[in-house]
């Protein structure tokens, strides 16, 4: 895309390490309970099949797909279930899996409505979370790395579609022409 610069912000070493760590921690609380792992289209898919690598009790996986981002960089607030998932969860501990938390308003809406099945438990997990932009109260229970409010791309996660097959995670910012 013309007028944007992509900064390196992690490595693979690093996304793989951190992804183990949290893989790690997952397997530690959990042991050999079965985990439904519902896993946010589209941004975290990379990231839920590098973490389920690494899990070694029973797992289920399903997707569920919100549409919360119009285009580009600004939430609508709005948030739509586009496909749901197929799995029952009632009685279940499920896992969300999710590539960055921001506003919170996607988890949140998520979270709440996974709970009129009457799950066990639910959980979070996100790689990568923006803090200071929260609007609503909600936290991950399995965090990869905090991060400031800059908008990233790679490891599956887009802007406007774009740059999801990268393997490192980049933060875009615009090329100042006049200065260049
Ligand atoms: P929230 O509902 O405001 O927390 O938005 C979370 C969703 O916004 C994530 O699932 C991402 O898909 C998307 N998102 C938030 N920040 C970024 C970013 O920096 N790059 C790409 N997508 C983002
Ligand atoms: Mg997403």
């Amino acid at each position: 895309m013309e007028g944007y610069r992509l900064n390196p912000l992690l490595s693979r070493k690093q996304i793989a390490s951190i992804v183990k760590g949290l893989a790690e921690q997952i397997s530690k609380d959990y042991g050999q309970r079965e985990l439904i792992l519902i896993c946010i289209l589209r941004g975290a898919f990379m990231f839920l099949s590098d973490l389920i690598r690494h899990l070694k009790m029973p797992v289920q996986v399903d997707f569920v797909r919100l549409a919360s981002y119009g285009t580009g960089m600004k939430t609508s607030g709005r948030i739509e279930i586009t496909k749901d998932i197929e799995t029952p969860v009632e009685g279940r501990d499920v896992l969300i899996i999710e590539d960055i938390i921001d506003s919170g308003r996607t988890l949140q809406f998520l979270k709440d409505r996974l709970a009129l099945s009457k799950p066990n438990s639910v959980k979070i997990c996100a790689l990568l979370d923006k803090k200071a932009r929260r609007e609503v109260e909600v936290e991950a229970d399995y965090l990869g790395k905090e991060i400031d409010d800059i908008f990233v791309v790679g490891y599956g996660i887009d802007f406007n579609e774009a740059y999801r097959n990268l393997p490192e995670i980049y933060y875009i910012t615009p090329i100042d022409r006049q200065r260049e």
